[in-house]
């Protein structure tokens, strides 16, 4: 069965949307999006014994008219033509930023799908600085674990540093509270381990935690 997290980036596409998964180890994401009738999908990745699973796992259920497997460092090998939706999920910020900085491969596609395994802060600010805006974003809670999935369009917009830390979409959101919670928590715990000589580190933890609690009074 797919997991909360890849279910819940599937939540973000439709049925006529064409998607490039890149990074798709076991190309469970597009399996799944083809069972749900998506009709062009691309997976993809830069490991060969992970693509060879991939591709096991798609002749095992008769995908292989709907999804292409190529293997490619990001975006390189990839003929994006037709294709209207890219997804990375699974992994770091560092590694997302630089497949997504092919700018000229991206031309055409409408709506970028991100998962980030951390700082989502570079993420967001980043790609708005590329000329992206967030149109969507969803957390999701998978074997204990919080996930953030954020659906990136082209457009212009000057997010605030609160926006950029904790997302425009989910700070609004009342589905979101128990994730503020939880990293009001966390940063609370934090805080009590950092020896009060760091006063830095403090005063920047201190910082997080009164905007995390003047987003849980607002939402
Ligand atoms: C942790 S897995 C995540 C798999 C899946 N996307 C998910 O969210 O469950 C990360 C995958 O990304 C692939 N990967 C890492 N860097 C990549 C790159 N530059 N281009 C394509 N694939 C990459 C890895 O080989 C691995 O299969």
């Amino acid at each position: 069965m797919l997991s909360l997290r890849l279910k819940a980036i599937a939540s973000l596409i439709k049925k006529k949307d064409n998607v490039i998964d890149i990074g798709c180890d076991h190309g469970y994401l597009c399996l799944y999006l083809a069972h749900l009738g998506c009709a062009k999908l691309i997976a993809s990745d830069i490991n060969q014994n992970a693509l060879n699973n991939a591709i096991a796992n798609i002749k095992k259920e008769k995908m292989e008219d709907k999804i292409m497997t190529v293997l490619s460092d990001g975006l390189t090998n990839i003929n994006v033509k037709g294709f209207n939706t890219v997804v990375i999920s699974g992994m770091g910020t560092s590694t997302i930023l630089k497949i997504l900085a092919d700018a000229h491969k991206l031309e055409n596609i409408e709506k970028i799908i991100v998962q980030s395994n951390n700082d989502l802060f570079s993420l967001r600010k980043v790609m708005n600085s590329r000329g992206y805006i967030i149109k969507q974003e969803v957390v999701v809670l998978d074997k204990n674990k919080y996930y953030v999935i954020i659906e990136f369009i082209k457009g212009v917009h000057k997010y605030n540093y609160s926006e950029l830390m904790y997302g425009p979409i989910l700070i609004k959101k009342k589905d979101s509270k128990d994730y503020f919670h939880y990293l009001l928590t966390k940063n609370i715990t934090i805080l009590n381990k950092v020896p009060k000589l760091k006063i830095l580190i403090r005063m920047k933890i201190k910082k997080q935690i009164k905007i995390i609690k003047k987003i849980l009074v607002s939402n």
